[in-house]
């Protein structure tokens, strides 16, 4: 009898211990913990994440939360400049990039990518009335993109510093072609396609300046980390649960 009192006491000392020892953890609605997963984004991208109310949502929002359901975490998401993710990757414990983040070879130099569960487009914005028609015209104009993007990346090097224009938002940079700061704006094409919808006046040019993989990105070397995530958004996409989420943000025209 006494062996099992005190079997029951080592038990509950136990279990007391691993609630307690959790860390990084967050109480949730049932009283249970879970550990915390962190999303970290730039939130002036619709449809992958933007505000709703002081709420984000988007595309990489919902596969975000999707992620940490499959692997029973808590989804935090952080909201950061883009320029920003990377480094604050590196330096937590269980976070993430997702921020319709492109696979470069440069950036793999300091983070490592999940497999890509998305294509995007860098496209150009101008003005309705612009003399700019193709990406040849953009020579010599001036260029507004959003910080250490790939669009930033492009248009430096292919039209010089001088004319390039950054701004830490994606949403600034079309508040720049429309105040007349810059004379068109390189960003990616889903983005791209919002804006142009909610500012009358701006158009896309009929041009695709590069295409690109978008992957979400962990710690360089964080290897169990990197699998976890890799495993529940390749299952997310093989089960349709990714292209329901994108259908849901950008509907197919049939
Ligand atoms: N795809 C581009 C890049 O990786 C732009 C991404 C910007 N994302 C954002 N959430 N603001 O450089």
């Amino acid at each position: 009898m006494k062996k099992i009192l005190a079997l029951v006491l080592a038990l509950v000392l136990c279990l007391g211990c691993f609630a307690a020892c959790g860390g990084n953890d967050a109480d949730t609605n049932d009283g249970t913990e879970k550990e915390v997963l962190t999303m970290c984004t730039n939130a002036t991208f619709p449809p992958y994440e933007y505000y709703d109310g002081d709420k984000i949502i988007g595309i990489d929002a919902e596969i975000a939360q999707a992620i940490a359901d499959k692997l029973g975490m808590e989804l935090v998401i952080e909201d950061m400049e883009f320029n920003s993710i990377i480094s604050y990757v590196n330096a937590n414990e269980n976070a993430f990039g997702m921020a319709g983040m492109t696979v470069t070879e440069d950036r793999k130099k300091t983070v490592d990518f999940t497999t890509s569960y998305a294509k995007g487009i860098q496209s150009v914005i101008v003005k309705a009335d612009s003399d700019i028609k193709s990406i040849d015209d953009l020579a010599g104009k001036k260029i507004g993109v959003q910080l250490s993007t790939t669009g930033d990346i492009y248009a430096t090097d292919d039209f010089g510093a001088d004319f390039v224009t950054q701004y830490n938002k994606a949403t600034d940079c079309v508040l720049g072609l429309t105040k007349g700061d810059v004379d068109a704006v390189i960003i990616d094409n889903a983005p791209a396609q919002v804006f142009v919808q909610q500012n009358e006046g701006l158009v896309l040019l009929d041009a695709a300046y590069a295409d690109e993989d978008y992957a979400i990105a962990v710690k360089k070397g964080d290897a169990e980390l990197l699998e976890k995530l890799d495993t529940a958004i390749t299952e997310l996409i093989a089960d349709g649960t990714v292209a329901k989420i994108v259908e849901k943000y950008i509907p197919s025209e049939n």
